[in-house]
């Protein structure tokens, strides 16, 4: 198998480890970019040297620079079995997504750019990274909330936050006009509370817990997470995920797959796990601030992703917080 894989946002938590499976599976060769909008080329230093993957400092918004990159691989694509684009960029994390203007011209408009792209260049298949934040309030139900589940969000009436969900959601319906046309074949992700070892601007509650608890003892949380449960993937097993869609044509008819665990854990007891790690007993808790149109709880049915692909998580949760944890310890 010898394909080139296109990928924006590429050293982001998805795409740096997108990189690394792919040129460790012997898929292909990889020509990516990213602005560092919230990451650097730390994240992908590893794999900098390797000549199957190529880097350019372009942002997914610049006219000039993303003809560069179709310029490029139409170039380049005839000595490969299969061309894939996946669009990792955009504006993303809690403390975004409350900006209307940057999410909407990153995540839906850019999207757009690079899906009309890739048709363009003739790519076999685009990914298109989705969020389970379309579900919004509604986001759990006895054995996970299925992607045909039909949707209740809330809206500006409630708070800005969603308004990166419904971008994400309107992406999903890009995504299947160009299948359902015949333009190019592909599917769209929600992915669930993703985190990895080393996330470099680490907002995330997972990052946020472990570097609290080492740096000061105990942790601040939000009021919500008094009530919370959270399901968490870890960044190998959502990569391992979107390489699984590609390997089956079948399954890139337009539609939306799921991506997530079913280890719910509350947030109280995240806690008193990542304590126990670090041989604190009983952290101490601070509570202080609200987060509006949080839900209590994000548990996803993932059985249209494993039937159709195979795919199924690796990682439990207790391994990849050590993972954060020797990172943390070790850097
Ligand atoms: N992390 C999660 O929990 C999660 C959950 C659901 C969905 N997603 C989706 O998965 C995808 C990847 O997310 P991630 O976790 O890797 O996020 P990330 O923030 O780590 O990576 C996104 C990358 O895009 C880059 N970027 C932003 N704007 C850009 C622009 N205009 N041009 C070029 N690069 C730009 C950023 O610098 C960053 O490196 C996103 O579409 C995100 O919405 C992530």
């Amino acid at each position: 198998m010898n394909n080139l894989y296109v990928i924006s946002g590429v050293t982001g938590m998805t795409g740096n480890e997108l990189v690394r499976q792919i040129l460790a599976g012997n898929k292909g060769s990889v020509i990516g970019f990213d602005n560092f909008f919230c990451s650097s080329i730390d994240t992908v230093e590893d794999c900098i040297d390797d000549p199957r993957f190529t880097f350019f400092q372009y942002d997914l918004n610049n006219i000039a620079q993303m003809a560069e990159i179709g310029y490029l691989v139409n170039r380049e694509k005839k000595n490969y079995d299969k061309l894939f684009y996946i669009n990792c960029a955009a504006v993303v994390h809690t403390e975004y997504f409350y900006r209307v203007n940057t999410t909407f011209d990153t995540n839906v408009v850019g999207m757009r750019t690079f899906l009309d792209q890739a048709i363009e260049v003739g790519a076999d298949a685009y990914i298109n990274c989705s969020t389970s934040e379309v579900y919004s309030m509604q986001s759990f139900k006895e054995g996970g909330v299925k992607e045909s589940d039909f949707l209740l969000m809330s809206d500006a009436e409630h708070s800005q936050r969603t308004s990166y969900a419904t971008g994400k959601l309107l992406t999903e319906f890009f995504m299947k006009d160009a299948v359902n046309n015949g333009k190019i074949r592909g599917a769209s992700l929600r992915f669930a509370n993703v985190y990895s070892k080393n996330e470099r601007f680490a907002k995330h509650i997972l990052p946020h817990i472990v570097n609290s608890l080492i740096d000061n003892g105990k942790v601040v949380l939000l009021e919500n997470s008094k009530i919370n449960k959270r399901t968490f993937l870890h960044n190998i097993d959502s990569c391992a995920a979107v390489l699984h869609l590609l390997e089956h044509d079948d399954a890139l008819d337009g539609s939306v797959y799921n991506v997530a665990t079913d280890e719910e854990i509350s947030i109280l007891d995240l806690v008193a796990l990542i304590g126990s790690k670090l041989g604190i007993e009983n952290p101490e808790i601070t509570f202080s601030g609200y987060r509006e149109s949080d839900p209590e709880r994000r548990v996803l049915s993932t059985e249209k992703l494993r039937t159709r692909t195979g795919w199924e998580p690796k990682i439990t949760l207790s391994e990849g917080i050590d993972m954060i944890v020797d990172f943390r310890k070790n850097s």
